[in-house]
């Protein structure tokens, strides 16, 4: 209904004028129902319920009805007022609702970022490959057997076959250790002499507590290796390190061989290295053992053909080893006549270079995250 719409009085007022007020509503929620957004709300009020609207000039019309008719026709005015206000309202209230989701479907904005991953660290090249130099000899029967980093004189050299002031020393000149310096050690020897203490030079020093402790006086085998760091007066290059790790290897008993270390060591270099590899002997000497060799590695970089990596020589001298000396099989309580012992003994980082290609052990120990995360 339009604000142009004749007065209902003119109809005559009574029941015509309650059908006019009928019609005008039906016509006003209609149009509202229709509405769809503020400026149609706008247009609609103004057609309807200002003062120039439907619904005003429907009260202009009360002055031409009888007067009995104009009470109740006001109140039917009044009440249709009323409904199409409330209308009015909530289709309003409806109209914002829907803008407002509109909104903010529209200006949706998306606050999440990816999460930063935290570093997760590994072990170092060094400590991993040691375990896996534990697993690899345990699952040959070693077991893994812990010596004493500060060693006396004795086992570290005198009882290794290696006395005061022989030749065999000067490779491994060490750090002495003051002798009041440690707790609960004795500092004189059975004789009333001064004990020197070192810092151990290798992991050899091992062998003779090992055969003494598990040997049951020289009737039990043994079977270990003794990995642990070891230290020595070294200038610090390329190759060398005033601290290292070594794992020293030793099986003792009646009918040990040669043969059985060089089965263990192709064995060892297979799970380490991977896959078929090769190893060869070649005579050597250190002052435990007899016959002594030097342990090498067929070079997997060429296959033995020779490159610059093995010298051209088609081999990567991998350890020291040998047929455990009399001398020392007694020191440790087994008679040379019924048992014989082979030993070995390895450089850790030494192998890991072997093994990955690094060129300078001192990398090693320099932390350097560029370094240590192509370990994977
Ligand atoms: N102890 C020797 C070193 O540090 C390595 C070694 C050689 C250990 C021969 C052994 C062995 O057990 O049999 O140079």
């Amino acid at each position: 209904m339009s604000a142009e719409a004749p007065p209902v009085a003119a109809t005559g007022g009574g029941p015509s004028g309650e059908a006019a007020l009928a019609a005008a509503q039906a016509e006003a929620e209609a149009t509202l129902g229709a509405v769809v957004d503020a400026a149609g709300l706008e247009r609609w009020y103004r057609a309807q319920l200002s003062a120039s609207g439907a619904v005003s000039a429907l009260r202009k019309g009360i002055g031409q009805l009888p007067l009995e008719a104009r009470k109740p026709y006001g109140a039917a005015i009044n009440a249709l007022s009323t409904t199409l206000t409330t209308a009015f309202e909530a289709r309003k209230a409806q109209i914002e609702a829907a803008a407002l989701e509109a909104r903010l479907q529209a200006e949706r904005v998306d606050l999440t970022l990816p999460a930063r991953r935290p570093r997760v660290g590994r072990l170092h090249p060094l400590r991993s490959t040691l375990r896996e130099i534990n697993a690899a000899f345990q699952s040959m029967g070693f077991a893994v057997y812990d010596s004493p980093h500060v060693e006396t004189d004795e086992y570290n050299f005198q009882l290794l076959n290696i006395p005061p002031h022989h030749p065999a020393r000067d490779m491994q000149d060490t750090f002495y250790v003051a002798n009041d310096g440690l707790a609960g050690e004795a500092a004189l020897d059975a004789e009333g002499a001064p004990v020197q203490r070192v810092l151990r030079t290798h992991t050899s020093a091992g062998q003779i507590r090992a055969m003494r402790a598990l040997g049951a006086n020289g009737t039990a085998p043994v079977r270990v290796i003794l990995p642990g760091v070891c230290y020595r007066n070294e200038d610090i290059t390329t190759r060398s390190e005033v601290q290292f790790t070594q794992i020293e290897g030793l099986m003792v008993g009646r009918d040990v061989r040669l043969s059985d270390l060089k089965g263990i060591l192709l064995q060892f270099a297979r799970l380490i290295f991977g896959g078929e590899q090769a190893v060869r002997m070649r005579g050597s000497y250190f002052p435990f053992t007899e016959p002594s060799v030097e342990v090498d590695l067929r070079c997997a970089l060429c296959g033995g053909a020779g490159c610059r990596v093995c010298k051209y020589s088609g081999w990567l001298e991998l350890l020291g080893a040998g047929l455990v000396h009399p001398t020392v099989l007694r020191n440790g309580g087994y008679d040379p006549e019924t048992h014989r012992g082979v030993a070995f003994g390895v450089g850790l980082p030494r192998l890991v270079m072997l093994r990955h290609g690094v060129d300078d052990i001192r990398h090693f120990y320099r932390n350097d995250l560029r370094f240590l995360q192509t370990f994977r």
